[in-house]
């Protein structure tokens, strides 16, 4: 495994990885690597031949006051486990080196970052997206590999890359979760043991709403309103938002009466934690009593 904090080393293995007609992927993370993380690496590795995973707590993406001090970093481990899974190149930038003193043009992530966690964290969109570009910039990968963890991101970076018309696949993974429900995330890490146990309550209230939705409910505010008093019933918990969501526009529904999206978000002590989930609309498909 090559390792390089160098644009310009990464551009020239990337360029020797072309020229032997390999398919190039890019993963980019912040470091402090767990099994989300890695399942992103594998299917990386399953479908590409070439594998770059970028390590980089990205200053952009977090507002003044946010905890880009504290995010958690472990560069010597995440290394060892890169290796371990088989990837090709950890690109690992300086903040100095990814941004120019004076770098001024950013990329807009337009209305569906402005909404859920663009609503709560303005500028956070802003800075992914206008990283993610300069990562796929840097790397030109054919495909790209995000979690469904941060299922907005996703759909932000989709539509950039649509938009933008950059040569790039963006695949989205499965989130992985630890065996309570609680989607796995380096910011589990702020948890307590008391907060640690209240967490799962994001995946109970999502839960919860695909029990109803199995049920035949299609009122989504109905469907909100149960994941609401779910996450109200953890005293530990503070609800920032439940919906029920289009899967791709992020807008939300007013009947489930097709693909659709559970989405949560609610601090436990001083962390913010958000989660999501698929819901499958109206009878699930299955003939209604009385149809013929
Ligand atoms: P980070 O939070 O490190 O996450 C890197 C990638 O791992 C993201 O695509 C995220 O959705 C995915 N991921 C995290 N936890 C996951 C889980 N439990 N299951 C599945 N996938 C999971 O997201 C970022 O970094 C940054 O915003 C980044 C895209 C790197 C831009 O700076």
């Amino acid at each position: 495994m090559e390792r390089s904090g160098s644009k310009e080393e990464v551009r020239q293995a990337v360029g020797a990885a072309r020229r032997e007609g390999k398919r190039v992927a890019l993963v980019p993370t912040m470091g402090a690597l767990h099994e989300g993380h890695l399942s992103l690496v594998r299917a990386a590795c399953e479908r590409a031949d070439y594998v770059i995973v970028s390590l980089f707590v990205n200053p952009m993406q977090f507002a003044p006051g946010e905890d880009f001090e504290a995010y958690p970093r472990d560069l010597d481990g995440d290394l060892t486990l890169l290796a371990a899974e088989g990837a090709d190149f950890v690109f690992a930038p300086s903040a100095e080196t990814m941004y120019a003193p004076d770098a001024s043009v950013t990329v807009d992530p337009g209305p569906l970052g402005a909404v859920w966690e663009g609503a709560s964290r303005p500028t956070h969109f802003r800075g992914v997206c206008t990283v993610v570009a300069k990562l796929f910039a840097i790397t030109s990968p054919a495909l790209g590999f995000f979690g469904e963890k941060d299922y907005q991101q996703l759909q932000v970076v989709r539509r950039m890359a649509r938009d933008l018309d950059l040569p790039v696949r963006v695949v989205g993974c499965p989130i992985v979760r630890h065996a309570d429900g609680l989607a796995m995330s380096s910011r589990n890490a702020y948890l307590s043991a008391d907060q640690r146990a209240a967490a799962p309550v994001l995946y109970h209230a999502l839960r919860t709403a695909e029990t109803l939705a199995l049920g035949g409910e299609t009122d989504t505010r109905a469907l909100a309103g149960a994941m609401a008093e779910t996450i109200a019933a953890e005293p530990l918990a503070r609800i920032d938002y439940a919906a029920v969501v289009h899967p791709e526009t992020l807008e939300p529904l007013d009947a489930l009466d097709g693909p659709a999206r559970a989405i949560v978000a609610a601090h436990v002590g001083a962390t913010r934690l958000i989660d999501n989930m698929a819901l499958v609309g109206g009878d699930g498909g299955e003939a209604k009593a009385g149809d013929a």
